[in-house]
């Protein structure tokens, strides 16, 4: 699938759409919901088993998909921002929860991420952090990224997941 050149238009999320998807244990797509569909401008069928990188927008920083996957592995779910990509080359943001889910004798059933809107204060804040953290990503490298987003977690006392969650929801609000 070619990828498509990203465009300035903005999709909107509204209030109710909760976007859906579920993915096996590498993140390739297993389920997605109708809004998702909608919203992606993807078809379900050449959504499905297709990785979720396909919504990756050049904007997001390496480094916020690290901390996710750092997380989500080990089984703490993460409320992260998300900018994504649309089949036109536009965006929209979305407040991410993403968790994995486990059978009942408790092995790896799937990960599955609900998406809801964000406030524009929200996306104004999280729109520069993450200017900033690309901008260290593509002049100095993934590891001064790093840094540099463990330097924001330092700065804010946010020592691990539950506090990161609780600050990504508060700004939300
Ligand atoms: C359940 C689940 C949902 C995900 N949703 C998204 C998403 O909406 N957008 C996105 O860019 N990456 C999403 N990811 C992360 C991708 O798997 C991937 O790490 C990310 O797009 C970066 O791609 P890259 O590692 O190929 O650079 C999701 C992962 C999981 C497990």
């Amino acid at each position: 699938m070619t990828r498509p050149e990203p465009t300035e238009i903005e999709h909107e999320v509204k209030k109710v759409d909760l976007i859906v998807s579920k993915s096996d244990a590498e993140g390739n797509i297993t389920y997605v919901n109708p809004i998702f569909v909608k919203i992606s401008g993807y078809s379900q069928a050449s959504l499905l088993e297709q990785p979720h990188a396909i919504l990756r927008h050049p904007d997001m920083p390496k480094v916020i998909f690290h901390y996710l996957w750092e997380n989500i592995k080990q089984g703490q779910e993460i409320y992260a921002y998300v900018k994504n990509m649309c089949a036109d080359g536009g965006y929209y943001w979305v407040l991410a929860n993403i968790k994995m889910a486990k059978n009942p004798d408790g092995s790896f059933r799937n990960y599955m991420s609900t998406r809801r809107c964000i406030t524009p204060e929200a996306k104004e804040k999280i729109d520069s952090f993450y200017k900033q953290l690309l901008d260290i990503e593509q002049t100095q490298g993934f590891e001064a990224s790093k840094d540099a987003f463990y330097q924001f977690l330092e700065k804010n006392n946010l020592p691990d997941a539950v506090t990161f969650n609780n600050y990504m929801k508060q700004l939300n609000k």
